[in-house]
């Protein structure tokens, strides 16, 4: 069974059609890559996904659970989904571990300390044990990214969605939060991740699917849809990247 099910999906703001018709499946263990122009509607899947948006057609399931149902709560689906951006949000009057911490204690109401603890494991695993106690502004940005992605991971999350995680960061911070997403990959975690860089989806990606026109027109393997895409609008997107050198 997937982990996550989107069937027919359709998503307009004031009458411009952003998502129509869209279907996805990701299976568990499973990292897809969505690709496509600007503003072809990654960032809004995203969004519905995690139901930040409110979707006007189609269904989404989340392990078998149909969570667009309106009787359902919101708050407890988004305990099931970590999700980050590409600004890392995080609040500058707190400490890292404040940042990390404050989800759980909040969502459920949990012991200090063994939210605390937890987050503390985390962060260590991650190579940040020793910045729990210092604020954002004394943390590069790649550090940063990596409290964000910690903090997404505090509920232990069935599905993680990753919008442009990587592209406010200087290339020489990409590669230490590119090495976290591999090691929860190598961990087992499903992950759907937005980006512009191919490289990065060619690296951690299952499976890469192009949007276009509101719907995925073209998925397969990141060799394959990069070496040999058949739809002719891939082909014209991937050539404009090679143009733009980001391939
Ligand atoms: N809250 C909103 N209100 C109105 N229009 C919106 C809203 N959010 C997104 N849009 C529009 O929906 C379209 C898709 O935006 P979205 O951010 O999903 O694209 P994207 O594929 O993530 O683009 P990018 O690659 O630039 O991040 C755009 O035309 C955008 O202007
Ligand atoms: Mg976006």
């Amino acid at each position: 069974m997937s982990v996550l099910s989107c069937r027919g999906l359709r998503k307009e703001f004031s009458g411009h059609v952003v998502l129509d018709g869209l279907d996805l499946d990701v299976a568990e263990h499973e990292v897809v890559a969505l690709i496509g122009a600007s503003g072809s509607g990654k960032s809004t899947l995203l969004r519905c996904v995690n139901l930040l948006e409110e979707i006007d057609d189609g269904t989404i399931h989340l392990d078998g659970e149909h969570i667009t149902d309106p009787r359902v709560n919101p708050d407890r689906v988004r305990q099931r989904i970590g999700i980050v951006f590409q600004s890392y949000n995080l609040f500058p009057h707190m400490t890292v571990l404040d940042n990390v911490t404050l989800a759980p204690r909040r969502v459920h109401r949990r012991e200090r300390a063994a939210a605390e603890a937890q987050a503390r494991e985390l962060l260590a695993r991650v190579g940040l044990a020793e910045k729990a106690g210092a604020y954002p502004d004394r943390l590069s940005g790649g550090q940063q990214q990596r409290v964000a992605i910690v903090r997404a991971l505090v509920n232990s999350p069935r599905l993680m969605l990753l919008d442009e995680v990587t592209s406010a960061l200087d290339p020489e911070l990409v590669g230490e939060v590119l090495t976290m997403i591999r090691d929860l990959k190598a961990q087992g975690m499903t992950m759907v991740l937005a980006t512009h860089e191919m490289g990065f989806a060619r690296q951690v990606a299952d499976r890469v699917c192009f949007l276009d026109g509101g719907k995925v027109i073209e998925q397969g393997p990141p060799e394959q849809v990069f070496a040999t895409p058949t739809h002719p609008r891939t082909r014209q997107f991937l050539h404009r990247i090679i143009e733009a050198g980001r391939l």
